[in-house]
């Protein structure tokens, strides 16, 4: 029979490691902040000398604007602790995304965040693809919000007659993002696999190589 310490151990291993797997996240902060010294890109950086920190660097100018527009009629600024390194530590980051008319956000994922996209001009096709391959997407207008659930393909469309922004948040600093016909054609995956895959030609593969090569 087992005691009750070996019952409470049991209890307390079961507890830390099932939060460990639920609640995975950016780790706590352990400072107010902690602003990220630039020149060290490191994935682990060093915190600038607080005496030196400023309101400048809790503050980012960069979206006051579009981003450069992609081919696909879509444009995106990051707003990450790589560009903005007051995010540092803190677990969060955002993004402003734009579209022309007919505007696509391609089908892509972000590993580390779950996103909350907010559209503030415009009607866009929105939608993500759970794990069982079971499709949520409906047209969402000016004034709402869809949360995309951290690692799913998710995807976005201008519907409307206007251009349209949307911002998003995320519950990492650093979300990441992979795009899923760039990971698979512009990422050098060997031409006879991809021709497997899709049941295409090797004319077809060169031409969606080309099309989704990076830049
Ligand atoms: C931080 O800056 C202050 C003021 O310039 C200086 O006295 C201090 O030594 C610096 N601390 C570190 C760890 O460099």
């Amino acid at each position: 029979m087992q005691t009750m310490i070996q019952k409470i151990t049991l209890f307390l291993a079961f507890v830390l490691l099932h939060n460990h797997v639920v609640f995975a996240s950016d780790p706590d902060p352990v400072l107010d902040y902690c602003v990220a010294i630039k020149e060290s890109a490191t994935s682990n950086p060093s915190c600038k000398n607080s005496s030196a920190v400023t309101v400048e660097d809790f503050i980012f100018s960069g979206i006051k604007t579009p981003g450069n527009y992609r081919q696909t009629g879509f444009a995106s600024v990051a707003v990450n602790s790589n560009v903005f390194p007051g995010l540092n530590t803190l677990g969060m980051s955002f993004v402003r995304a734009d579209f022309d008319v007919d505007g696509i956000n391609v089908p892509h994922f972000h590993p580390r965040a779950t996103e909350t996209a907010f559209v503030l001009e415009g009607r866009i096709y929105s939608g993500f693809i759970d794990t069982s391959n079971r499709i949520f997407a409906k047209v969402i207008e000016k004034g709402e919000v869809m949360v995309f659930p951290r690692g799913v393909v998710h995807f976005q469309m201008n519907v409307g007659d206007k251009p349209a922004t949307i911002l998003g948040s995320f519950d990492s600093q650093n979300p990441g993002l992979q795009r899923l016909p760039t990971a698979i054609f512009g990422s050098g995956i060997k031409e006879e696999l991809l021709e497997k895959v899709f049941g295409l030609s090797t004319k077809d593969i060169a031409k969606l190589r080309k099309r989704f090569a990076p830049h």
